[in-house]
């Protein structure tokens, strides 16, 4: 039966630009599209950038332009990523868009109308330097627990106490330092607490969809159930949900109230409607028809694990006393973590989605790597260097690739490209049809790892099926002009590409553009692949075209290691803008002892420091100066260390400093660098000024 389903991701902030999360989500969901597509169901994709809330207005605030204007600019860059990971969304829209303002505005009359909206006066600090109410993301002060001094607003880093910004000893504004002070304003509610949203939250969580699937993964479920009260009947302790924020604000005006705009996450999960609203009107598709509240559409949002309260509570309860459709399936992953880190913007670690795709890494790559790791459970998933470049050259490559170019060689040199199968294929194509409806199943339920581990099984088999019947021996026999062994060649090549094909389809929702390339340049087929393919049996073959490439494994310190300095001016390189002395003391030069120095395995370019700079400890910097000096040369000298650079991940580790050395402007004809050694009497850790 074919099913209709409307699948987005979340809307990512438009304050950023995409990071390596952000991807592995429209990949994960991507794959899962896809893969519903290829059994024939209709699927509607959306996407949309959520515009709207403090940090994007004072960001735009900070570099002088609207917060239109900084949405745009991101939005502007969007299709660069996607298009380049072969992420493919019907519709990319935005939550500062006509549409979604007139949604959220009818959704919150509706919830008005029905009793779910209450206003009362709370009390919050206000920035009167800045005139405006403070996110508690502004607001720092001394911890009232430990006396740590510049804690957040919510809790402390350094005693982990969680308290209110109104706790705080000797508050400031981070935006202006001003002390903040107390003031209050009306506030709007969703009452979440009205126990008729406790009732239905309580049966839309547990609830079995038709097909006997639960709506909820397990870890999610136990969320809910923590937030709902364990069993039905039991009083839940949901606090209601303050969904209004004071001028000003960028965010979507609240309807006869005036200076009041919703709170960011109200309007952002309407986006989802709106995006597909402005892709039904594109279309020419019935938009009230699709999302009808009783009718077939099947909505699933993918989404992080971090936003689950919003997406399972909120949400659906938003939804459900609008009116409306409410969401059939949440698909929540866990974090992409690099080398066994987890990715912080502020001290920029993690790697780059547009510098992967910059250096010439594959994005299928990617896609496979991800695939490969992904499971349904809300699980981090780690990108290690040396797992990646093993799973894509041994598995992807060495186990599927290669069955082509070596299959396809026997048959387009003795056969001019015709297959041929001798004796009884029904086995055959049993076999591959059992496999990929496994496979297909595996996609549906998100459990990709176990997907390729499959598919790699039976690329496992078809190797050794092919290597038993040793085919070049059967080839040499062609020579002979033994005909029973030129049959057993076709034969056995012809299996091997049938089993090829099977597994084309089967990770076609993983490498779209390979597996689009392998139909129609190697099959000769003009339409993508459908599950069905799988247990088709090709007739004939053109010659075999490169596939795919192995990942040179210097492409992956390309990858961790900044970008290359530009081309210098002819006569050298021009000096730099002027500064002045505060600028300068901004960079923190200290005399460091090399304490120990070391060669790197798997790098051409880089030694490992160990430095003393006179903190009682050392630290660890990799320093491209490998072509200059031997790591005994160094060990025991003094140098110079950038002190306050911001700690920086690097495939072998994280680089934290920098050590001054001194290289030509055109490094590339004129190598050469050279470390910088203070004069006798230096000692570590003394500051140069
Ligand atoms: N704007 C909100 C979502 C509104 S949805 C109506 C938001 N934006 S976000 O840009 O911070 O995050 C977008 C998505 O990226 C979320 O699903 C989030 O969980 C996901 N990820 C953010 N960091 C991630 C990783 N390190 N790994 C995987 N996904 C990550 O939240
Ligand atoms: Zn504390």
């Amino acid at each position: 039966m074919s099913r209709t389903i409307f699948v987005t991701t979340a809307l990512p902030y438009a304050n950023g630009s995409f990071h390596i999360g952000h991807i592995m989500e429209y990949i994960q969901a991507d794959t899962w599209v896809r893969a519903m597509r290829m059994a024939g169901h209709t699927v509607h994709f959306v996407g949309a950038d959520d515009a709207h809330g403090a940090p994007i207005m004072l960001k735009a605030e900070a570099e002088g332009i609207t917060p239109q204007a900084l949405v745009a600019r991101y939005a502007s860059e969007r299709p660069k990523y996607l298009d380049g990971f072969h992420v493919r969304f019907d519709h990319w829209h935005c939550t500062d868009s006509p549409e979604n303002i007139q949604l959220s505005q009818d959704i919150y009359r509706a919830l008005k109308a029905a009793g779910f909206i209450d206003s009362r006066e709370i009390e919050q600090f206000y920035d009167p330097v800045k005139g405006m109410f403070l996110p508690d993301r502004y607001i720092k002060g001394e911890c009232p627990r430990c006396h740590a001094k510049d804690q957040y607003g919510d809790s402390c880093e350094v005693c982990s106490a969680v308290y209110s910004p109104t706790e705080l000893i000797e508050p400031y504004s981070t935006l202006t330092q001003a002390r903040p002070v107390l003031r209050s304003s009306e506030h709007f509610f969703f009452r979440l607490s009205d126990p008729r949203c406790v009732a239905f939250l309580q049966a839309w969580t547990t609830d079995q969809r038709a097909d006997g699937t639960p709506r909820l993964q397990a870890e999610v479920l136990g969320k809910t159930r923590e937030w709902l009260g364990t069993t039905d009947g039991d009083a839940a302790n949901l606090a209601d949900w303050d969904i209004s924020r004071d001028e000003p604000y960028f965010g979507i005006p609240i309807p006869d109230a005036p200076g009041k705009y919703f709170y960011v996450w109200l309007d952002a999960p309407v986006g989802y409607l709106a995006s597909l609203q402005a892709y039904c009107k594109k279309q020419g598709l019935d938009y009230d028809a699709l999302l009808a509240p009783d009718g077939d559409t099947e909505q699933v949002h993918f989404i992080g694990k971090d936003i689950v309260y919003f997406h399972a509570l909120f949400w659906p309860a938003m939804l459900k006393f609008s009116g409306r459709k409410t969401p059939d399936m949440l698909h929540v992953h866990g974090f992409i973590t690099v080398s066994g880190e987890k990715m912080s913007k502020s001290r920029g670690t993690g790697i780059s989605p547009l510098r992967y795709l910059d250096i010439g890494m594959d994005a299928e790559w990617l896609r496979y790597y991800i695939a490969a790791k992904l499971n349904a459970h809300v699980e981090d998933l780690d990108f290690n260097p040396d797992d990646f470049v093993a799973r894509v050259n041994s598995d992807l490559i060495g186990k599927y690739v290669n069955i082509a170019s070596r299959a396809a060689t026997f048959i387009t040199r003795h056969f001019d490209g015709a297959l041929a199968y001798a004796g009884d294929t029904d086995a055959l194509q049993a076999e591959l049809r059992a496999c990929a409806g496994q496979v297909q199943a595996d996609f549906e339920a998100r459990e990709y790892g176990r997907a390729i581990r499959r598919i790699m099984a039976q690329a496992d088999k078809i190797n050794q099926a092919f290597d038993s019947a040793q085919p070049w021996v059967l080839a040499k026999g062609i020579a002979q002009a033994d005909a029973a062994q030129k049959t057993a060649l076709q034969d056995i090549c012809s299996r091997a590409l049938a089993g090829f094909q099977a597994l084309s389809v089967m990770l076609s929702p993983v490498l779209p553009a390979l597996t689009q390339r392998v139909a129609q340049e190697l099959f000769g087929r003009p339409q993508p692949y459908a599950w069905a393919d799988a247990a088709d049996l090709p007739g004939h073959i053109n010659a075999f075209k490169h596939l795919m490439q192995r990942v040179d494994p210097a492409l992956l310190d390309a990858l961790f290691e900044p970008a290359e300095t530009p081309a210098p001016l002819p006569g050298g390189e021009a000096i730099a803008e002027t500064i002045d002395i505060k600028d300068f003391s901004r960079i923190d030069l200290r005399i460091a002892r090399i304490v120990e120095c070391t060669a790197v395995d798997g790098s051409d370019k880089l030694l490992r420091l160990s430095l003393d700079a006179g903190e009682g400890r050392l630290r660890q910097v990799f320093s491209g100066i490998k072509s200059m000096y031997q790591p005994e040369d160094l060990a025991g000298k003094l140098t110079v260390l950038v002190a306050n650079l911001a700690p920086r991940k690097m495939r072998f580790g994280v680089s934290e400093g920098m050590v001054l050395a001194a290289s030509h402007a055109d490094e590339k004809n004129n190598p050469g660098i050279y470390v910088l050694e203070p004069w006798e009497g230096a000692q570590p850790g003394m500051r140069i000024h």
